[in-house]
């Protein structure tokens, strides 16, 4: 973080000085979780659904914090504010305006913002000193949070922006604008916000939106939705496919997957091809790669490196895709961090896959925030779990009553001879699993947020010795 005096953030954030030295300054990281404050810090205090963080105002100052950012008094040295969220944006803009050298990057995209965010941010590393969030830190919080740790050294920032309506991508750009955006995807995540797939595809598209006329828009030319954003941008446009066959710049082919599902592919730039095996699982991490590799190119690092980098990338944030196998010949596909139709069908391709000498179970929690279309999209992927491989899926277990359409789709299949069972919560799955299990079968694990699975997806991990 670039130091800054209490007098400059109270000006910066047009907030007043309480019962602090204008001269004090904040020169360690700025948070909102009071546990986190340390020395030199700035603890941001925000109202919260449980506890209100004014209230560890006092234990942020006590673990070493030069103030707080607040929105009523406190005792101790603060900056009162009207907004909190406003008032992190105006500093992080302050701090990308004194730091012109760095290149900032956005990536956006319904499914797969994270992971290609962690991998494009293993490649950029290698250019320079990189600032990219850790986990999901891509909203009106963790956005400006992430922008204010880059300090003088930094060279590029790798920033994941989410969206759950019009206009907040649009907002995150201003706090931080991007020279460089990646679209992956327009799917249904949050779609029951966003009232449908058109205005999900409008909301990411305002990453397009915001880039200048010197900046690049990297689309993903295999989602139609995403190449139709060449046309809201003044950027230069880079393409990336994953198709068999394409006119865009950046590609795979010859797509193979080993027995974990990790995908190997060859490469092909304008400058040419190079092998890469990915350490990641799944096939949908290929165009996540394709998409760091476009924006690692047009930060000028070579084939070779991109190609090297990609082999050594591993996966950062936790609960996506963790492939775990037991001692005793079980394999656990932790993909529990969170679950909308497109990420629970690669997911389902996953264990698919991995379960080709074996049977496949799916323990899976309901996907939140589909709005009007929620029972159907349940069904449907109810149905595509019991039509995978030769005969579907060994068993399904829903978990939750608002999972229990995903049963619905699965009977739907005629010739499917998996069983269909539903589980209240998570123990009950587990137990409901536990008889049935075998050496060789592969289990996948997945939910919204909210489910929690993680904690199954533990547990199932940890069964059977370490
Ligand atoms: N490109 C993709 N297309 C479809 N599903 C994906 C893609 N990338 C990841 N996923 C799925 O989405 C899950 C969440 O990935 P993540 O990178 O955390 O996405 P986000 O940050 O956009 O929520 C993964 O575990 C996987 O199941
Ligand atoms: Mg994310």
């Amino acid at each position: 973080m670039i130091p800054l005096s209490l007098a400059q953030i109270a000006r910066v954030t047009g907030g007043q000085l309480c019962h602090g030295d204008p001269d004090a300054v904040v020169s360690g990281e700025v948070v909102i979780d009071s546990r986190r404050a340390g020395p030199g810090g700035l603890f941001a205090a925000v109202a919260g659904e449980r506890s209100d963080g004014h209230d560890f105002a006092a234990a942020a100052v006590a673990a070493g914090a030069t103030a707080v950012l607040a929105t009523r008094p406190v005792m101790v040295p603060s900056v009162l504010v009207a907004d909190v969220p406003a008032a992190l944006a105006a500093l992080a803009r302050s701090v990308v305006d004194a730091l012109p050298a760095v290149r900032i990057a956005g990536i956006t995209g319904s499914s797969g913002k994270t992971s290609t965010k962690d991998l494009a941010a293993q490649l950029v590393e290698r250019l320079g000193p990189t600032i990219a969030p850790a986990g999901s830190y891509n909203n009106e919080f963790g956005h400006p949070l992430t922008v204010l740790r880059a300090d003088a050294a930094t060279r590029y920032l790798v920033l994941e922006l989410s969206a759950r309506g019009i206009g907040h991508i649009a907002y995150l750009c201003r706090v931080a604008p991007p020279r460089y955006g990646v679209v992956l995807n327009v799917g249904h995540a949050h779609a029951g916000e966003f009232g449908g797939l058109d205005q999900v595809a409008r909301a990411k598209g305002e990453l397009a939106e915001a880039l200048p006329a010197d900046g690049v828009a990297i689309l993903n030319a295999d989602d139609p939705r995403v190449l139709a954003m060449a046309g809201r941008t003044e950027a230069r446009i880079v393409t990336f496919s994953s198709a068999p066959v394409s006119d865009a710049p950046v590609r795979a082919v010859d797509i193979r997957l080993d027995d974990l599902g990790r995908p190997s592919f060859t490469l092909l730039t304008p400058e040419g091809s190079a092998p890469v095996t990915l350490r990641l699982h799944g096939a949908h991490n290929v165009p996540n790669a394709l998409a760091a590799a476009a924006l690692a190119r047009e930060l000028g690092m070579d084939l070779d490196g991109i190609a090297d980098g990609l082999g050594a990338a591993v996966a950062r944030s936790r609960w996506r895709m963790e492939v775990h196998q037991r001692p005793d010949g079980v394999t656990v596909i932790n993909d529990a961090y969170n679950a909308n139709p497109e990420s629970v069908r690669a997911a389902i391709d996953a264990l698919a896959h991995l379960a080709q000498g074996g049977r496949a179970f799916a323990i899976l929690g309901h996907m939140a925030e589909l709005g009007g279309t929620s029972r159907a999209s349940h069904e449907d992927i109810g149905e595509y779990a019991a039509r995978i491989g030769d005969s579907g899926l060994a068993g399904l277990i829903a978990v939750g009553e608002e999972a229990a359409p995903l049963l619905d789709g699965a009977r739907r299949v005629r010739s499917w001879t998996g069983e269909a069972l539903a589980a209240p919560d998570g123990a009950a799955a587990l137990e409901l699993l536990a008889n049935r299990l075998k050496p060789s079968d592969v289990v996948l694990v997945k939910a919204s947020r909210a489910a929690h699975l993680e904690g199954v997806a533990a547990a199932l991990e940890g069964e059977a010795g370490q």
